[in-house]
């Protein structure tokens, strides 16, 4: 699946991201393509450049945001 294989280098298996990586799991999935849209389109800027969207089709995108809306969320930070 593209998730395991674009997105949990980085982001984690359960898509809660590491020390610098944000958690995307648990997103609302209309924010998430909403970002995805924007590093595509260079609205939004990754400063070290790891987000590789360039490949990712429009479905791919919707169904990103949708994995991972199904994915428990982060614990509340204390
Ligand atoms: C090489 C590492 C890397 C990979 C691979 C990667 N990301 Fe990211 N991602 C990051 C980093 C680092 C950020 C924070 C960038 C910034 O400062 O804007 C980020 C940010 C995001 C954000 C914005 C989160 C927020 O809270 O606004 C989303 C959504 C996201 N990634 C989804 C994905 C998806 C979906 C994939 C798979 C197609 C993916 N990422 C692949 C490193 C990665």
């Amino acid at each position: 699946m593209l998730a395991e294989k674009d997105c949990a280098d980085c982001h984690g298996d359960d898509g809660l991201g590491d020390y610098d990586r944000p958690p995307i799991a648990g997103m609302n999935p209309q924010k998430h393509l909403k970002e995805l849209m924007d590093y595509k389109t260079g609205k939004r800027i990754d400063e070290n450049d790891d987000m590789d969207v360039a490949d990712l089709t429009m479905q791919d995108m919707v169904d990103l945001a949708a994995y991972y809306a199904t994915l428990p969320p982060p614990a509340k930070k204390k």
